[in-house]
C-alpha cells in the first residue's frame, strides 16, 4: 500500500467514525450541531489521526482505540480551523474547498460549533471504548488538554496574531510560534500512540517536534506557491497579513532546505523502531512534498 493509500484509508475510517460519533442535527441546538458536522466531516487530510494510528501500531494497540483517539484529536484540529478562519483571526472565506463555517452559518454559530468540537473531543477520549483502563484515558485527556491549551495550540495562535503587528520576529520567535500553534497537536498525536501502548513516548516526541515544524513550513510555502483551487483555502495571504513565517524570514530556498533537513532529523529519531516505522517515515516525507 502506498502512503497516499494508507492516508486515504485512515481518512475514510475517521470520516465514518466522526459521522457516527458526532451528534445528529437534532435537539437541543440543531444549527450548532449542523455546523459541527459541517466543520468536521469532509475534505480534511486526517494526517493527525494517521499519526495516532501509526504511532499506536508500533505497540500493537487495537486499531479501534487508536482511531477513537485520532477522532478526538481531529475534533480539536477542526475546531482550531473554524476559529482560525474567523474575521477576528485570519478572516478566511474558503476552507477544505468550501465556505468557512462562519460564512456557511454565522459567526456566533461558528464560535459555538468550535467550542462544542473542542469539548466533544474530551467526551470521546473519556469514553470506555477508548481504552478499558481509566488511567490510560486520563493520560490521553491530560495530554490533549495541554496540547490544545494556552501552553500549546492556543498559545501559539495568540503569538501568531501578536506577531502580525510587531516587527522584527527572529528565527527563535518563529520556531516557538510554529512549535506551539502546529507542533503541539502533532506531538499529542504521536504521544497518544505511546500512551495507548503503555510505551515510552520519547523517540516519537522527537519525531513529532520535527515534523510539526516541517508541516507548518510546508503550509507557509504552499501559501506562496499554490492556488485556492489546488489547496482548498486562500493563498497569498501570509505576507499581506504580516505573518511570521520561515519563508518571510529566510526566503523560499532556505525554507525548503530547512524543511528537508527536518524530515531527515525526524526519520533519524525513529531509528529505534526499524522497519516498523516505515509509514511514519513516509509521513514525514509526505509532509514536505505534499501539494495540499
Ligand atoms: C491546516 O492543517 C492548519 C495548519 C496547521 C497549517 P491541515 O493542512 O492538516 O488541514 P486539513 O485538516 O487537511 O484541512
Ligand atoms: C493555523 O495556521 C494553525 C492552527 C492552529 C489552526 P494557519 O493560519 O497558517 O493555517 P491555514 O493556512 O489557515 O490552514
Ligand atoms: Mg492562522
Ligand atoms: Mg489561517
Ligand atoms: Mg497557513
Amino acid at each position: 500500500m502506498s502512503f497516499q493509500q494508507a492516508l486515504g484509508a485512515t481518512a475514510a475510517e475517521i470520516d465514518a467514525l466522526l459521522d457516527r460519533l458526532l451528534p445528529p442535527d437534532a435537539f437541543p441546538a440543531p444549527r450548532v450541531t449542523a455546523a459541527m458536522r459541517y466543520a468536521a466531516l469532509g475534505q480534511g487530510k486526517r494526517l493527525r489521526p494517521l499519526l495516532v494510528a501509526e504511532s499506536a501500531a508500533l505497540f500493537a494497540v487495537p486499531r479501534e482505540r487508536a482511531l477513537r483517539a485520532g477522532a478526538a484529536l481531529e475534533c480539536v484540529h477542526c475546531y482550531s480551523l473554524v476559529h482560525d478562519d474567523l474575521p477576528a483571526m485570519d478572516d478566511d472565506d474558503l476552507r477544505r474547498g468550501k465556505p468557512t463555517t462562519h460564512k456557511a452559518f454565522d459567526e456566533a454559530t461558528a464560535i459555538l460549533a468550535g467550542d462544542a468540537l473542542l469539548t466533544y473531543a474530551f467526551d470521546i477520549l473519556s469514553g470506555a471504548e477508548t481504552h478499558p483502563d481509566a488511567t490510560v484515558r486520563l493520560k490521553l485527556v491530560s495530554s490533549l488538554a495541554k496540547a490544545a491549551g494556552v501552553a500549546g495550540m492556543v498559545g501559539g495562535q495568540a503569538l501568531d496574531i501578536e506577531a502580525e503587528t510587531r516587527t522584527g520576529a527572529g528565527l527563535s520567535d518563529i520556531v516557538l510560534i510554529q512549535s506551539l500553534k502546529t507542533g503541539a497537536l502533532f506531538r499529542h498525536a504521536c504521544e497518544a500512540g505511546a500512551i495507548l501502548g503503555g510505551a515510552d513516548p520519547a523517540p516519537l516526541l522527537r519525531y513529532a517536534e520535527k515534523i510539526g515544524l516541517a508541516f507548518q513550513i510546508a503550509d507557509d510555502i504552499l501559501d506562496v506557491e499554490s492556488t485556492p483551487d489546488a489547496l482548498g483555502k486562500a493563498t497569498q495571504k501570509d505576507k499581506g497579513m504580516g505573518k511570521a513565517t520561515f519563508v518571510d524570514l529566510l526566503g523560499m530556498a532556505e525554507a525548503k532546505a530547512r524543511a528537508a533537513a527536518l524530515v531527515d532529523e525526524a526519520t533519524a529519531s525513529l531509528a529505534v523502531y526499524g522497519d516498523r516505522a516505515a509509514v511514519l517515515n513516509e509521513a514525514a516525507r509526505f509532509i514536505v512534498e505534499r501539494r495540499k
